[in-house]
């Protein structure tokens, strides 16, 4: 029987999600059972309808307000040949922090006018690479950079930056993921009078083209008053430095940090909802200091791909503590999320086989790996637990795979993309070899 309602666990999972009538979790027309069985576990299954609908669903709602608006994926959240073409089939740049993330999407062909690159330290190399391709706009983050890329960019034609700054604003998020602070290693503060004098510098850098302000505040961002805010101080740094310098700000960059919702009962606000407040604030705050709206710009990551992503695991040794807790360890763990561990992130799950069946146990499904910190979920209500069953755990779009790692020597899972009831390999698991392809001294 198939299910119409939509259940409590609907705008966790992938859009196309649902339950087949075998009983099964479906995802993409996939039965999340079958593709366990065919790909092995951990797999981490991409529904690409989700994936295509995030895509839009920022330029849709981003142009609506403000037609010229450019999207870029943060391709830190997950970044892979398939999905690069995806995302740029769907007419968004990306956003690079590292020479690998351009050298991966410029091997998927994407046109290198689209891409943005940051960073707190690019290397003398990744520089000269993203010069020599023709990087759409570099975002110069510190005074040693703007030596750096003006040097670099001596002999050829100006090269277009914008300037990260950082507005002294708390996004109220994981302070590990906090950047919008005075007290983060990004940007120039705009508090201690840098982000001045790196306006001036710029200006008069013979070989820089000065665009733009960039910020980003930290990730994930549940509320929208921090975004109006950086419009606010942005835009108002903009004047003085128009009054102090004649600084023309042509473009604006909000950055990222688009919540997704992990848990059903800890839902993100509706893309819409950015969108409004970010292009309202800019054109408030345009109108209160007389200027044109510079271009916008925003860099989604954990939103586009977060919510399209299902990580399946295959459930194995319990462990009863009476009194205490039960464990229940799958076959995957912190070497391809490590989220949990290091930020204390909340997931849900289902299990894929029985997903319907009446939660009767608590339990915590941990990981395989040798550390008592690998534990994907703490105390989680479901189904009794059986050895073979199919643990499935939503949101994992994000910053799981991209995080991996061969901790315990692991083979990284493989990436299956689900549409239309097809599922397409587009990452297959590491093997033994792959562990051992860097090794020099075999
Ligand atoms: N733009 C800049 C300059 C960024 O540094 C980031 C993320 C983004 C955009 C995209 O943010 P998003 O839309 O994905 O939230 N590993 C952490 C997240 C680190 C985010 C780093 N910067 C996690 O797993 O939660």
């Amino acid at each position: 029987m198939t299910t119409t309602a939509a259940p409590a666990w609907a705008p966790v999972f992938p859009l196309d999600t649902t339950i087949n009538a075998a009983g099964h979790l479906q995802i993409g027309g996939c039965d999340a059972v079958e593709l366990a069985e065919r790909f092995g576990t951990p797999v981490y299954v991409y529904d690409e309808q989700t994936l295509r609908e995030q895509c839009r669903a920022f330029l849709r709602e981003f142009r609506a307000r403000q037609p010229e608006a450019q999207v870029v994926y943060a391709s830190k959240a997950g970044i892979f040949r398939a999905l690069a073409k995806l995302v740029a089939e769907e007419g968004l740049g990306f956003d690079v922090v590292s020479g690998g993330e351009l050298e991966i999407l410029l091997a998927a062909g994407v046109n290198p006018s689209t891409l943005v690159f940051h960073g707190n330290n690019k290397s003398e190399a990744e520089l000269r690479l993203a010069v020599e391709r023709g990087v759409g706009r570099i975002v110069v983050d510190n005074f040693h950079e703007l030596a750096l890329l003006n040097d670099i960019a001596n002999d050829g034609e100006k090269v277009a930056v914008s300037l990260r700054v950082s507005p002294s604003i708390d996004p109220h998020t994981h302070a590990k993921t906090t950047t919008g602070i005075l007290d983060s290693k990004f940007g120039f503060p705009i508090e201690t009078g840098a982000a001045a004098d790196a306006v001036e510098l710029a200006m008069a850098a013979p070989n820089l083209d000065l665009r733009g302000i960039h910020v980003h505040l930290g990730s994930p961002i549940f509320e929208l008053e921090p975004y109006e805010l950086a419009s606010d101080v942005v835009i108002a740094f903009a004047r003085q430095m128009e009054d102090r310098f004649g600084f023309e700000l042509k473009e604006y960059t909000a950055g990222g940090g688009m919540a997704i919702s992990y848990l059903e009962d800890a839902l993100a606000p509706p893309i819409a909802d950015y969108a409004e407040r970010v292009v309202s604030s800019l054109r408030a705050a345009c109108e209160k200091h007389g200027f044109p709206v510079p271009t916008l710009t925003i860099e989604p990551g954990r939103s586009i791909v977060g919510r399209a992503g299902v990580a399946l695991y295959t459930a194995g040794a319990r462990k009863a503590i009476p009194g205490v807790r039960t464990y229940v360890s799958v076959d995957g763990g912190m070497a391809d999320n490590i989220r949990p561990a290091i930020y204390g992130s909340q997931y849900t799950a289902l299990l894929a086989n029985k997903p319907a069946e009446a939660a009767t146990e608590t339990v915590t499904i941990a990981g395989k790996y040798c550390e008592s910190g690998d534990i994907l979920i703490k105390d989680i209500a479901l189904p009794p637990i059986d050895p073979g069953d199919i643990v499935a755990i939503p949101a994992s779009g994000a910053y799981c795979v991209a995080m991996s790692s061969n901790y315990n020597a692991a083979y990284r899972p493989p990436i299956v993309f689900v549409s239309g009831g097809q599922a397409q390999l587009v990452r297959r698991r590491e093997t033994v070899d792959d562990l051992m392809r860097a090794d020099v001294d075999a």
